[in-house]
């Protein structure tokens, strides 16, 4: 049985991000199917207004890989920022520490639901993928909104509702195989702009065009087994799973729509 409420349910998302392994397998999806070369991490961090001496605080880091795109440009490295990667996780939070506090980022371990700073600290927060995980997310953005500075940017992605998990929904229903219809997905590309502008005066959102081409239905069926949200879904239904997926081939790959982007956000 799928719990799709199960996105936002605390003892689950930490269960799930315990450590690096079920991010790390999503996201090699992503890497060796998607259409769009450039690459979601990539496309975001181009846009972020890195300059001198600026504070940045990263919420739901992860395992921090949007950095990647900072140590490969020297000129970034030269800005002298105050960079902190963060995440909620004790896993996450290792792992960050392990990989970058020598390398002259700050890592502590925080909940976005309670920033522990002051208000205005911060010129440029960044939480991506995580929002829609939060469950009191009113109070997630008030947050961010305190400790960000009044002439700072806040930018946030997450996916939207015409995207991978539809498609998947739709296969089940076609299937008959249950699962839960009540959405408890708190933070989207279709309602993000409605939530921001609770506590932001101006909000924007940019879309990233781009699809999954799948060659190996194993490899996709491997990160559904992955998501928190389908935990209940049964091993026992893999084989029709991959006979499904498979049917759907068209030369030789399976197409699975993606509906992702960001939000850039301001007082
Ligand atoms: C899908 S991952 C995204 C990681 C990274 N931002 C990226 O885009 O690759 C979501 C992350 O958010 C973290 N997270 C979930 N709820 C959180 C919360 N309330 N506060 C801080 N981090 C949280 C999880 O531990 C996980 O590392």
């Amino acid at each position: 049985m799928i719990d799709v409420a199960n996105m936002s349910n605390k003892v689950l998302i930490r269960e799930q991000y315990k450590n690096t392994d079920n991010l790390k397998l999503r996201k090699s999806l992503h890497e060796k199917y998607s259409v769009n070369r450039t690459g979601f991490q990539k496309w975001m961090f181009d846009q972020y207004p890195f300059c001198a001496g600026m504070k940045i605080l990263e919420l739901g880091s992860g395992r921090g890989e949007l950095w990647n795109n900072y140590f490969e440009n020297d000129t970034l490295q030269n800005l002298k920022m105050d960079i902190l990667l963060s995440d909620f996780s004790d896993g996450m939070t290792e792992h960050l520490h392990r990989t970058y506090s020598d390398r002259g980022f700050f890592v502590r371990k925080i909940d976005i639901t309670d920033i522990p700073f002051g208000e205005d600290v911060f010129d440029l927060i960044i939480a991506n993928s995580m929002l829609y995980h939060v469950k009191d997310i009113d109070l997630a953005l008030s947050e961010v909104r305190r400790v960000l500075k009044r002439d700072g940017l806040f930018f946030c992605s997450t996916f939207g509702t015409n995207g991978m998990m539809q498609y998947l929904y739709r296969a089940l229903d076609e299937l008959g195989i249950p699962y839960d219809h009540e959405s408890n997905i708190s933070f989207t590309l279709q309602n993000g702009m409605q939530l921001l502008e609770k506590q932001f005066d101006r909000v924007e959102r940019r879309d990233y065009e781009d699809a999954l081409e799948i060659t190996d239905v194993e490899d996709y069926l491997e990160y559904i087994y992955s998501m928190a949200s389908l935990q209940g879904l049964d091993r026992g239904n893999y084989d029709i799973l991959l006979k499904y997926f498979n049917s759907r081939k068209r030369n030789g790959c399976l197409h699975v729509p993606k509906e992702y982007g960001m939000f850039v956000a301001g007082l």
